[in-house]
């Protein structure tokens, strides 16, 4: 018999439990803003999403394996990781899936970062980095992006000390939209001692140029520092179903296996991604990267005929670099409906979503600058 909750009860008083001091230094994350429910239609373009659903064959793949659902995962994920290994050129155990490539970063730190040790990365980026840091009982050490919005490799390399365990490269960078080419990160890396992990986080890869995208499975191979974080949430559109992966040495994947959550990746996740990696689904893919591809030139191409100089993005997204002006803008744009982020008085990201949400941002972009 279920029990009723007694409401009357006087609810037990907590202060007295002791948490970890860091969690008082620890940044709230926030999370894209979700769209006002006062009439106005409005575009959430405000969490770098997929604007369009997962395609046919995955939604059916995931709904077919909710069947089993009563059953726990296979926590080896032995399918997908066997197909991601071969897409990889690695063996399936150098392959650690977790819910989303957030948590696998978060593995990553409590895998390599002992408590006080440090990990290096630009600033700004993800914003889940300093928390998955300092969580986990690591320093963050914030190294600025320059001018141009991008990572000041020279910095980043200058700031590792004997205490640094791990540096995070976010490449095209969120939220300023910047890539490293495979020569930067190269020279980056003969600066960084073989001791200190590498992650570079491409959860924007797929809508990078083609022709110039980095050459991560050159670097993997030539570096047994490196590893490569990779998500289903952006172009595969399974941000809601939580999946993503490293790809990882071998000691370091076991050290992954051996710190993250049983059965991480739920039996949906897995069967959607690994639908998404048939040929047929990957073909559809890539033509929605190619789309998004050539709708973000389009956006930029309008508004730097508006005078905006934004920072040349190889994301889903693009950054309008406002400074002070930048609550003042995303209010604005609130109330012509689209709902973009902002990062306080630093600049607003708007990600690239359906044609009607970019010609809506160009107008508003525009309106912006004549007001
Ligand atoms: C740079 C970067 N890395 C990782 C992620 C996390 O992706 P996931 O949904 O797989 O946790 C995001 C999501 O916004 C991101 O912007």
């Amino acid at each position: 018999m279920p029990t009723t909750p007694d409401r009357d009860a006087v609810a037990a008083p907590s202060e007295n439990v002791r948490l970890r001091s860091t969690l008082e230094s620890l940044p709230a994350y926030v999370p894209g803003k979700p769209a006002a429910d006062d009439g106005v239609r409005r575009f959430k373009i405000s969490s770098n999403e997929s604007p369009f659903p997962p395609i046919d064959a995955v939604r059916e793949a995931a709904v077919t394996a909710l069947e089993g659902a009563n059953r726990y995962p296979d926590a080896a994920a032995q399918q997908l990781r066997e197909k991601l290994g071969g897409e990889h050129g690695v063996e399936f155990s150098q392959i650690a899936l977790s819910t989303g490539s957030v948590a696998v970063t978060g593995d990553l730190v409590r895998a390599v970062v002992g408590e006080g040790e440090e990990v290096v990365f630009a600033w700004r980026s993800f914003e889940a980095y300093p928390i998955l840091v300092g969580s986990h009982g690591g320093v963050g050490v914030q190294v600025p992006l320059t001018e141009g919005a991008e990572h000041d490799l020279e910095a980043m390399a200058a700031a590792i000390t004997d205490r640094t365990r791990l540096v995070l490269l976010c490449t095209p960078n969120n939220p300023t939209g910047p890539s490293l080419s495979t020569e930067q990160v190269e020279d980056f890396l003969a600066r960084v001692p073989d001791h200190v992990v590498v992650a570079i986080d491409e959860a924007y890869r797929e809508f990078h140029d083609p022709a110039t995208v980095l050459g991560t499975a050159g670097l993997f191979r030539r570096h047994g520092n490196v590893v490569l974080l990779r998500t289903f949430s952006k172009l595969q559109g399974l941000a809601g179903l939580r999946i993503g992966y490293a790809v990882a040495h071998p000691r370091l994947a076991r050290a992954l296996s051996q710190v993250t959550v049983p059965f991480g990746a739920s039996v949906p996740a897995q069967a959607a991604a690994l639908a998404s990696l048939a040929p047929a689904a990957q073909e559809e893919l890539a033509q929605r990267a190619e789309w998004i591809r050539s709708e973000r030139s389009r956006v930029l191409a309008a508004l730097a005929a508006q005078g905006w100089e934004l920072p040349a993005s190889q994301g889903n997204f693009v950054y309008f670099p406002l400074g002070e002006q930048s609550p003042a803008f995303a209010e604005f744009a609130d109330a012509r409906g689209l709902v973009l982020r902002a990062y306080g008085t630093e600049g607003v990201r708007a990600t690239i979503a359906e044609q009607e949400a970019n010609d809506l941002l160009i107008e508003i972009a525009g309106a912006w600058r004549e007001r």
